[in-house]
């Protein structure tokens, strides 16, 4: 006998949770399965946002930013620090309290909206007499039917060819958030997002990073301006990094050995403590027993689904990392609005042009829209204008001045394309780009907005002037 609601989400993640929350809210009777545990073996919905992604990495960030800051920001104000240490087992000890807090929030949000939450392993097991079924493997097995499947499970660490993690010597982001103790020498693959968040942590706390990257350009993805600016400002705290390389063999003993060519194709070995692997993420299929059902997944390993995030299969939906588009915790929160949206016959939508992207590292780096690289790529005729943190009197006052704020806009219309700031709270500042041209503004709208002084903020509108060559601070 199966039990019956009209819709069940498949992973309890940013998508998924988001997903069943909005079902419910909708009037929608719903279900959301999710197998992650802790390590007695109770729920942890969140996915690997909660759990070993955004959460953690965030909290880990904050504490490893107040030991630098004690250590090296504080005389300046004059506040003395004798006898500073890290007690890096309190420092994941809180780290792990709130990631706790925030899987118990899930499970609250869950009661109070109504979902009904199971807590196993769930598999697709095709159409029956009640809607699509839902095979749920955990304590007990049960059968779920609905009207209606969301699938939102997410994604996997990838591993180096033939170097498996073992979370002890080569760290996935879980071992990378739960090092015990401070290793001397810590090696990362991949300059990516969880390389930079992550190695920026542990050279904070006092390990020696070197990153190594195959790719002959850092930070692809940001705009070159924002990217040489971080290129050079992590290259001054400390951190190594190695642009251009191929990876060989990795030897484990008591460390590890990691035999690599350099850009200019000479043989090199790195020796070192820890290997965090951070070369991008698989979307999670396993165990949903796509084949069997006929659930297409496309050449990369993704679920095929279409703008509004249907799978060939009727009524059966996929949101989040297990699709296509960037693998950010937002991005599948839209989509799982969106879907729910959909399944209650209303209207959806998520603007994949303004979805913003943040890298939590010291100072932050966020953007949104276009990069100058690709405007020119694609012929559009721009202006750019941009304005340093160095000339911003709030980040005078905190002492953090590096960085700017810069804003491209049309040349014949001004509407806002693209915004980039590589600075303190740039993580924050973002929101108004975002809504900016989420509203289609113009530079000139936000050169026209009164912003608050002393803020960082500021610097948004002076690169909005910037772009009219008419900055009022500079
Ligand atoms: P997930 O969060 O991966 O959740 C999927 C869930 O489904 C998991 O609980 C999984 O166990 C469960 N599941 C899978 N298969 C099944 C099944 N068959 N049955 C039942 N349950 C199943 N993004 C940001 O936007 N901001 C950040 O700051 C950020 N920081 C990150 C830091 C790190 C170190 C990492 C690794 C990632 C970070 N991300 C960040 C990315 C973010 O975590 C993901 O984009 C986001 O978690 C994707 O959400 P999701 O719901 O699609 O999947
Ligand atoms: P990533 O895609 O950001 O970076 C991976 C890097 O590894 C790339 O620069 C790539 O060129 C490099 N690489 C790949 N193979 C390599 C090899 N064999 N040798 C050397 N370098 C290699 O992936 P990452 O950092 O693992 O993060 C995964 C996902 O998690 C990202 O897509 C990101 O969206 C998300 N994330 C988001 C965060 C945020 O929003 N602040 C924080 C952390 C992760």
């Amino acid at each position: 006998m199966s039990r019956q609601f009209d819709v069940v989400v498949i992973g309890a993640g940013p998508g998924g949770y988001i997903a069943a929350i909005r079902c419910a809210q909708l009037g929608l009777q719903t279900a959301c399965v999710d197998d992650w545990k802790t390590a007695d073996g109770k729920p942890a919905p969140g996915g690997t946002c909660t759990n070993v992604g955004c959460i953690p990495s965030k909290a880990l960030l904050q504490s490893s930013e107040n030991y630098e800051h004690a250590a090296h920001a504080f005389a300046e104000h004059g506040i003395q620090v004798k006898g500073l240490s890290i007690d890096v087992a309190q420092m994941l000890k809180r780290k792990d309290k709130v990631v706790r807090q925030n899987n118990e929030g899930i499970l609250y949000l869950f009661k109070k909206n109504k979902v009904t939450f199971f807590h196993g392993r769930g598999s697709l097991a095709g159409e029956g007499a009640g809607g699509y079924e839902v095979k749920v493997a955990g304590n007990s097995e049960e059968t779920l039917s609905a009207r209606n499947i969301v699938v939102a499970t997410g994604s996997d660490p990838r591993a180096l060819p033939g170097v498996a993690f073992d979370n002890h010597l080569i760290l996935d982001n879980d071992g990378a958030l739960a090092i015990p103790e401070v290793p001397k020498r810590l090696g990362v693959i991949g300059a990516g997002v969880v390389g930079l968040e992550m190695g920026s942590v542990w050279r904070r706390l006092g390990a020696e990073v070197t990153v190594l990257e195959a790719l002959p350009a850092f930070l692809g993805a940001a705009d070159e301006q924002v990217a040489k600016e971080a290129l050079k400002v992590f290259t001054k705290q400390g951190m190594v990094i190695r642009m251009g390389v191929t990876v060989g063999k990795v030897i484990t003993r008591k460390n590890v050995t990691v035999e690599y060519t350099d850009s200019t194709g000479a043989a090199q070995t790195l020796a070192v403590d820890k290997l965090i692997v951070s070369i991008g993420r698989a979307p999670r299929t396993d165990g949903l027993n796509a084949g069997a059902v006929g659930l297409e997944i496309d050449a990369r390993g993704f679920i095929a689904v279409d703008d509004d995030c249907r799978t060939n299969l009727p009524n059966v939906w996929a949101i989040g990392d297990v699709v296509r588009g960037p693998m950010l915790a937002h991005k599948a929160e839209e989509e799982g609005v969106a879907v729910a949206e959909r399944i209650a016959g209303r209207h959806g939508h998520v603007d994949f042009n303004t979805v913003p992207w943040v890298i939590y590292t010291s100072p932050e780096i966020a953007w949104v829209g276009k990069t100058e690289q690709q405007l020119r790529s694609d012929g559009v005729d721009y202006r750019a204008g941009s304005f340093p943190f160095m000339a911003n009197g709030r980040a005078r006052a905190l002492g953090d001045t590096t960085g700017f704020v810069k804003l491209l806009a049309d040349r014949a219309t001004d509407r806002i394309l693209g915004v980039h700031i590589i600075g303190p709270m740039a993580s924050e500042l973002i929101a108004e780009a975002v809504v900016a041209m989420e509203f289609g503004a113009a530079a000139e709208d936000i050169a026209l907005i009164c912003h608050a002084h002393p803020s960082l903020s500021e610097a948004m509108k002076e690169a909005a002037l910037a772009v009219d060559n008419r900055t009022l601070n500079l």
